[in-house]
This record gives structure tokens, sequence and C-alpha cells, in this order.
């Protein structure tokens, strides 16, 4: 569609979902149904889940996503997870700045920067989460917002290395709610992230960074979602769980771009 060259990335965020039994069954069930896509396809998993993740789709095209990693290569940080040991795993991609970990984990714009440069720093692909509130929204700050979690996550992020980056855009608003933005609004804020990278770097890399829609993205709406031209894919909560609504969306996204 619009001639873009972008390929669609349809990504589910399992958050803290399924137990290794669970995955196991997920991509039995999920692969069975389907193995080659004409989209991208990748799935956040819990950091327990990411082995078996690995092993199940090996054979396959799906790729597989950390939820987070730390800032710092080692040390007492009790808890938490490097991005070196998310590669020695295999693991290839990190989802960083979900707002889930910046409302009940205290992660700020600048924790966002200092992981993800740790992540690119180790060859990790990152998915960087950036949303406003229904407060902001309602203020007509949303742009100021948006703005200004863009620049501070890539700050010192070189032209080279934007390269392994995506941009989700996830108004928290519509986050687990059912109530998604409306097409016009997803793709008012995707065009100007786009924007802003354009500024930051130049045309020929905004035109190439893949900015996903997430918050309620479900079949039933995801085809107007998907249509419009600056968002490139999903970042997918709740329908990501069930093989079959998943892959209704991969559909759908297969059919547009
Ligand atoms: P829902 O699709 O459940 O609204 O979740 C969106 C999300 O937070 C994906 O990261």
């Amino acid at each position: 569609m619009q001639g873009t060259k972008r390929r669609f990335l349809i990504a589910g965020n399992w958050k803290m979902n399924k137990t290794l039994k669970e995955t196991e069954e997920f991509f039995d069930m999920f692969m069975s149904f389907k193995k080659d896509f004409g989209v991208d396809v990748l799935f956040c998993v819990p950091f327990t889940d990411l082995k078996t993740a690995l092993e199940k789709t090996k054979d396959s095209k799906i790729k597989i996503a950390a939820q987070n990693c730390h800032f710092e290569e080692k040390g007492a940080f009790t808890g938490e997870i490097s991005a070196n040991m998310l590669k020695e795993l295999g693991c290839r991609y990190v989802l960083l700045g979900h707002s889930e970990r910046r409302q009940y984990f205290n992660e700020t714009d600048l924790t966002v920067n200092l992981r993800l440069k740790a992540a690119l720093k180790e060859g990790l692909k990152a998915i960087v989460c950036v949303g406003e509130t229904l407060e902001q929204r309602k203020d007509n700050i949303t742009d100021e917002v948006i703005a200004i979690q863009i620049k501070t996550a890539l700050k010192d992020v070189s032209k080279a290395e934007i390269d392994g980056v995506v941009i989700a855009y996830e108004p928290i608003w519509a986050i687990g709610t059912g109530e998604n933005a409306t097409k016009e609004q997803a793709e008012d804020v995707c065009k100007k992230i786009r924007k802003e990278i354009e500024k930051l770097y130049d045309s020929e890399v905004a035109q190439k960074t893949l900015i996903l829609y997430g918050g309620s993205m479900k079949p039933a709406n995801c085809e107007e979602l998907l249509k419009e031209e600056d968002i490139d894919g999903g970042l997918i909560g709740g329908a990501s769980l069930k093989s079959e609504e998943f892959l209704k969306i991969v559909d759908v996204a297969e059919k547009i771009r």
C-alpha cells in the first residue's frame, strides 16, 4: 500500500502470561496452523519462556523477544537480566520502555535510553515503546510528550544503530481497555514520530523505520489501523495470547502489505 517498502511487523506481547507448559502448547498449536508468513511475526515472552520459545520456533520465521533488559552488563542488580544474557541465549530482540515498565517499575525516558544503548551494543534489535496518558491527551500535550520520549530514547543512538530499532506507539489509555485509538489518532501520532526521526536522522532513516501501533488491537479493528500509511504493524497484548486471534491479525496484515 502507498508504495511503501516497509514490511509489516506483527508482534505479540504476552506480558506476564504463560507458563513453560502453556508456551509449548501455544507454539505447537500456532505452528500447526502456520509456519511461514508474508509479514514478520514476533512474540515478546516472559524471561522464563525464552529458551523454550526459541527452541519451539527454530524451524520457523517467528522471532522471539524478551520484554526488557537492564543497562548494566552485570553486577548487583537483583532481578534484572542483561542484554548479554539474552544474546547468549540466542534471543535477538528485546522490548523496551513499555508503559507498564514505566508505570509500575519506575522506568523513565533516561533509563529506556540506557537500556536501548546496552541492547544495541550487544547487537540486539529493540522495540521501543512510547505513548501518552489520557490526561496528557486531554491536556493537548500528546505531541510534546511523544517528541520528548523519542528524542530521549534515541539520544546518542547512531544512524547505523537505528537500523535495529522499531518504535511502538502505545497510547496508555488504549492498553488493555478494549478502547483502541481511532485510525486517525493512531496515524497522526505515528506520522509525527516519523517526522521526529527525520529531524534526528534524515528522511531515508525515517522512511525505513518501522512504527507499530499498540493498544487494544484485535481482529475486529486491525484492518483499518494497518491500512494507515505510517502504521507498519501492531504490538498486540490480549489478542496475542490465543493463536486463532493473533493469526487473524497476521492474515489481515498479509493481505494489506
Ligand atoms: P492490549 O493489546 O492488551 O491492549 O495491550 C497492548 C500492549 O500493551 C502491547 O504491548
